[in-house]
């Protein structure tokens, strides 16, 4: 898979993207990323990539020539599956989506800065819209951060263990069970006897109970009729 994030503010992305298992992702050439700098597209004197808007109001707009420059070129390159712009009034992405993505072969990330972006970018080049969520960022770099790492953990043989994908909170719709690892008692807490008993199919079951008591206490919006 590959993904081409396009950014005013590129040293934003540049440092989560070289640690933990981004960048093992992409050392293991499972993930090629690319972080491309807008103001390489702006030509003038100032490397302008931004301006006022017309009819007024306060923030600028990212300007429409350097954003279609840089993704023109990608796509003169090769056939991209989506070309995703992060913003506050995107979809919500979920789980879902980031499954979605992870299938995908080739994605363009277009993080907006300032106010917004010319709308002529959305019209003719954006396929989809995406917000992590419900509350508004200083641009979406950090939601591009976000989208990455769910995504990318997903391609496969990315995280080592496949099965434990599978038991991640959201993956069926219920949250995740409670771990422990050793000691067997700290700070007068004991981890609970089933997890000793070396039978999986009651380890397994009780993992399964915990799983509906957590999503019906902290979100029953997601139990779905087969677990009501
Ligand atoms: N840009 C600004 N706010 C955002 C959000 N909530 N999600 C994605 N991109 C954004």
């Amino acid at each position: 898979m590959r993904i081409d994030i396009v950014s005013g503010l590129p040293k934003l992305l540049s440092s989560p993207l070289n640690n933990s298992i981004i960048n093992r992702a992409k050392k293991s050439k499972k993930v090629l990323i690319r972080i491309h700098n807008l103001r390489k597209h702006a030509h003038d004197r100032h490397r302008t990539i931004d301006d006022t808007p017309y009819g007024g109001g306060a923030g600028m707009i990212l300007k429409p020539e350097p954003v279609f420059e840089c993704i023109e070129n990608l796509q003169k390159r090769r056939k991209y599956d989506e070309i995703i712009y992060l913003t506050a009034d995107g979809e919500r992405f979920n789980q879902k989506i980031a499954n979605e993505l992870s299938l995908q072969k080739n994605l363009i990330l277009l993080c907006g800065h300032y106010k917004g972006i010319d709308d002529r970018i959305r019209q003719k080049l954006i396929t989809r819209e995406i917000s992590i969520g419900d509350y508004v960022l200083t641009g979406g770099e950090l939601a591009a951060l976000v989208v990455v790492d769910a995504v990318v953990r997903l391609v496969p043989g990315v995280v080592g263990d496949s099965e434990s994908l599978l038991s991640d909170s959201f993956q069926d719709g219920l949250l995740d069970a409670p771990y422990y690892t050793k000691p067997l008692e700290y700070k007068g807490l004991k981890v609970p006897e089933v997890l000793l008993s070396g039978d999986h199919k009651k380890i397994e079951k009780w993992r399964q109970e915990q799983r509906l008591k957590k999503t019906r206490e902290r979100r029953p919006d997601l139990l779905t009729q087969e677990y009501k």
